[in-house]
C-alpha cells in the first residue's frame, strides 16, 4: 500500500542545513536502508516521513497524497525512535499493546498482536518488566514489539538494532527482513553501520551532509559505486591518485606515483585526464616476486581477524595499502618487502575531485 515519494525536501535548524534538497522514491513492500555517518540527517529525513517535523521546503507523499501537513497519529506507521522511548510506567507487555488498545481492538486481539510481536523479537519472559528494570538491550527490543504490534504497513526505524550484542543484531537483522517480506511490509532502516543496511535492505540510500549521495541495490553499490564517496563508506577501499598515461587496445596504462604503471581494461579516458583509483582490500595480494600490475610494498602490519589477516602496507609510490589475504595463506611478516599484485577486473576509476581526495572521503 504505501508508496513514498519526497520532492525537493529540505529542513533547516537556524543556519544547520540538515537536509537539501532530497527527492527520493520507494515502492510500496520495499525495505530501504538509510546510511550515513553521524550527522548527515538519517533521523531527521525518518521524522519528516513519520511527520513528526514538518519540512522547511518541499512535500512528502505517500500513495500519490500530499500528506505533508498530516500529524504523525494520522499516518498509519510503526515508528522505532533512535533514542528509545518506552513508556517508562508500563510493564513491555503494555508497551507491546499500546497501539492495539488505541486503536480500540478487543481485550484477545490485544493480547494475541501483543503476544506474537514480543515472541518475535524475544521479550516475552521479559513481559512483566518496567522498562527500568531492562538492559539497553531489551529495552531496544521491546520497543521494536511495539511498532511491530502496531500492524501498520509502514515501519520507519531508525537505528533499532543499535544497543544490542553483535550476535542478537544479526539474528535480529534477518528476523526483520523476513517479517517485513512476510507480511508484506513496507520499511525504512536507519543505520551508520554499512554492514546491516547491506544485509537488510532490497535498496540502500547512501546520505551525507544532508543530500543523497547515491542510491541502489547493495551488490551494486559494493562492486561498482557510482561516487568516491560510496566507494569508502560501503565497504572498505584503497584509493591511489594517478593519471590516464596511455590507451591502446582496450587497456588504459595509468601512472601512479613514484612512476608506477597499472594496466586496466578500459578504453573511454583521456591521455593526461587525472584519476582516482579505488579497490577493496580483498582484490589484492601478496607476491614475492615483481609482475604485471603489481607495486613493491613494505609490510607494516598484519593483523589476525579470523578467516583473513588485515595488513598495511606502504608502497612505493607512498600510498598506504591494506590487503585483505586468506589467513590460511597469510605468509607475511611486518617489516618485510613485498610486491602488492593489483587484481585489473576489480580496479574501479574515477575523476579526480576538484576538491581533492581527502575532501570527497571525508565523512562530516
Ligand atoms: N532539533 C534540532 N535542532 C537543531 N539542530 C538539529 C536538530 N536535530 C538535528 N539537528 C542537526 O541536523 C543535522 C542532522 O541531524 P540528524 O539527527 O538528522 O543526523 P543523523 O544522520 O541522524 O545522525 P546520527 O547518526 O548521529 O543519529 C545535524 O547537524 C544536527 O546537529
Ligand atoms: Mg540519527
Amino acid at each position: 500500500m504505501p508508496d513514498i515519494r519526497l520532492e525537493g525536501v529540505s529542513k533547516r535548524f537556524g543556519k544547520i542545513a540538515a537536509l537539501q534538497k532530497v527527492d527520493f522514491e520507494m515502492r510500496d513492500g520495499e525495505y530501504v536502508a538509510i546510511l550515513g555517518p553521524s550527522g548527515c540527517g538519517k533521523t531527521t529525513l525518518i521524522k519528516i516521513i513519520a511527520g513528526i517535523w514538518p519540512p522547511t521546503e518541499g512535500q512528502v507523499f505517500i500513495d500519490n497524497r500530499d500528506i505533508t501537513g498530516v500529524p504523525i497519529e494520522e499516518r498509519d506507521l510503526g515508528y522505532v525512535f533512535q533514542n528509545i522511548i518506552l513508556f517508562p510506567h508500563m510493564t513491555v507487555k503494555n508497551n507491546a499493546g499500546y497501539s492495539p488498545r488505541v486503536k480500540g481492538l478487543s481485550e484477545e486481539q490485544i493480547e494475541e498482536r501483543s503476544r506474537k510481536a514480543m515472541d518475535l523479537v524475544g521479550v516475552l519472559e521479559q513481559q512483566g518488566y518496567l522498562p527500568s528494570e531492562l538492559s539497553g538491550g531489551a529495552q531496544q527490543k521491546a520497543s521494536l514489539a511495539r511498532a511491530l504490534a502496531s500492524k501498520a504497513k509502514l515501519l520507519l526505524l531508525d537505528e533499532p538494532l543499535s544497543a544490542l550484542d553483535a550476535r542478537v543484531k544479526v539474528e535480529l537483522r534477518y528476523a526483520l527482513r523476513r517479517l517485513v517480506k512476510d507480511l508484506g511490509l513496507t520499511a525504512i532502516h536507519v543505520t551508520h553501520d554499512q554492514e546491516e543496511a547491506m544485509s537488510v535492505a532490497d535498496r540502500v540510500i547512501v546520505m551525507r551532509k544532508g543530500e543523497i549521495v547515491e542510491v541502489g541495490e547493495p551488490t551494486h553499490l559494493y562492486d561498482a559505486p557510482r561516487n568516491l564517496f560510496t566507494a569508502n563508506f560501503v565497504g572498505e577501499s584503497n584509493f591511489l591518485e594517478g593519471t590516464v598515461h596511455s590507451v591502446e587496445d582496450a587497456k588504459a596504462r595509468i601512472e601512479l606515483r613514484g612512476e608506477q604503471i597499472l594496466t586496466i581494461p578500459r578504453t573511454t579516458l583521456r591521455v593526461g585526464q587525472p584519476v582516482v583509483l579505488a579497490i577493496r582490500p580483498e582484490h589484492l595480494s601478496l607476491q614475492p616476486e615483481d609482475g604485471d600490475n603489481s607495486i613493491q610494498a613494505r609490510v607494516e602490519e598484519s593483523r589476525f581477524m579470523g578467516f583473513y589477516t588485515r595488513c598495511r602496507l606502504r608502497a612505493e609510490t607512498g600510498d598506504e595499502l591494506l590487503v585483505d589475504l586468506p589467513t590460511s595463506d597469510a605468509r607475511v611478516r611486518e617489516g618485510t618487502d613485498s610486491f602488492v599484485c593489483f587484481n585489473p577486473d576489480f580496479i574501479l576509476l574515477y575523476p579526480r575531485p576538484t576538491e581533492g581526495l581527502g575532501e570527497a572521503l571525508k565523512l562530516e
